[in-house]
């Protein structure tokens, strides 16, 4: 047998930008394996977003499904990934087929695993709410794919418990870190500017950016009106939100933030934009999962909008804080932080409690069959 038919071959498969941006590190890391012959398919559930990321990371995929449509239902992302990933799978015969974390590609790519036989490695396994409707889709996304995967890369000590309780078969765990923090470790420089960082100024920089579907509607407006008061009142204060590319999130936050001088609202930033952005905020308004991951690790207050989240380690930690989708409940937390220098500094503490940067090389490790040593 030549060299080249003896490596593991392995598939990635993803489609939005934080699938991309946890995966492409770990594409990079693989392809410099002896033993790994790797392949990329994505189903572009996402477009000019996860071009975006590809771009940052100069990974080309071998195989592009093209599903995004716009203002797509979970009906379209569904049936057009399984109908578009069989065909994928059954040409390149990949012998692990690995997604990440708890998107619809995710899911629906390791039900197509499931129904050929292949095994799944699943990246970011184990993050729980156990609140179906909390997030939606996504907590019964990454429940089902724990119920096909052979390989759980469980990102933290508590993820892996999850996993544990649920009754998973512990030789089929493995504690990496989070590959986020791989993607972070060369992202972040002094020496970084940038034309929105000098409109602020002085001033203290609030970051946002909201996406959920569960917020869609009036949880968002409320969301919103909320960041708009707080602003108004505190003229020290300036706030940029590179805004998501779904309408319905435009559609609201033109309704609620238009006019206001101190919001400025941009098109989405390169990852390495978003990185040094975080690092440089005093506070962080957010419903995304990744920036949850990130923030903390910067010392950067994160009021997170919504009911649950799948990350309580930054909550435990001190740098999360759960406000939930209420007006009110938001006015108050973010006033709070604006205005109490204590309350502030109880929840900015550098703090990473989601890997140290080398989750990639285990992960490769593992599927290279080589020994591995547990992040923790
Ligand atoms: C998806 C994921 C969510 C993840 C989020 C990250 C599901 C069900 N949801 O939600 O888990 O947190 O990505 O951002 O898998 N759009 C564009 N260009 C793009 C991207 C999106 O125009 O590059 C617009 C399209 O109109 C699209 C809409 O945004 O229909 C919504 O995209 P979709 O992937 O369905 O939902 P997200 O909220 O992005
Ligand atoms: N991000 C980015 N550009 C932006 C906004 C976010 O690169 O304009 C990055 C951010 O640093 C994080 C990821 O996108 O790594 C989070 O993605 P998102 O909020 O879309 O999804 P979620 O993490 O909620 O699934």
């Amino acid at each position: 047998m030549n060299g080249k038919r003896c490596r593991k071959r392995i598939m990635c498969v993803f489609g939005t930008r934080p699938e991309a941006i946890k995966k492409c590190p770990l594409v990079n890391e693989m392809k410099k394996r002896d033993g790994l012959e790797v392949m990329v398919a994505v189903t572009a559930q996402h477009r000019q977003m996860l071009d975006q990321v590809l771009d940052t990371f100069s990974v080309v995929p071998d195989y592009d499904l093209n599903i995004m449509k716009e203002r797509q239902t979970l009906f379209d992302i569904t049936l057009n990934v399984l109908s578009g990933i069989k065909e994928v799978l059954e040409k390149a015969q990949p012998d692990v087929v690995l997604v990440h974390g708890d998107t619809s590609t995710t899911f629906v790519t390791a039900l197509a695993c499931f129904y050929l036989k292949i095994p799944v490695g699943h990246v970011e396994a184990g993050l729980r709410t156990y609140n179906i409707d909390s997030p939606y889709p996504e907590e019964f996304n990454r429940e089902a794919v724990g119920i096909v995967s052979r390989y759980n890369f469980a990102p933290t000590p508590l993820s892996r418990d999850n996993l544990l309780r649920e009754g998973k078969n512990p030789g089929n765990i493995y504690v990496t870190g989070n590959t986020v923090i791989d993607a972070m470790q060369h992202t972040v420089k002094e020496d970084y500017t940038h034309p929105e960082l000098e409109w602020a100024g002085e001033d203290r920089l609030i970051f946002i950016t909201a996406h959920r579907r569960e917020n869609l509607g009036e949880p968002m407006h409320r969301m919103f009106r909320a960041i708009r008061r707080v602003l108004d009142e505190h003229p020290d204060c300036k706030a940029v939100y590179p805004i998501h590319m779904n309408p319905a999130v435009r559609e609201a936050a033109e309704a609620e933030l238009r006019g206001c001088d101190r919001i400025h609202i941009i098109e989405p930033i390169e990852v390495f934009d978003c990185h040094n952005f975080e690092a440089r905020s005093f506070l962080c308004l957010t419903d995304s999962g990744g920036i949850q991951e990130e923030c903390p690790a910067y010392g950067v207050p994160v009021l997170v909008m919504r009911d649950t989240t799948e990350r309580p380690e930054g909550v435990e930690a001190g740098t999360l804080r759960l406000v939930g989708t209420e007006e009110e409940s938001i006015y108050q937390n973010f006033t709070l932080l604006l205005e109490d220098k204590k309350e502030y500094e109880k929840m900015s503490r550098a703090v990473n409690p989601y890997g140290d940067g080398h989750a990639c090389e285990r992960i490769a490790d593992i599927l290279e069959g080589k020994p591995y040593t547990p992040w923790k």
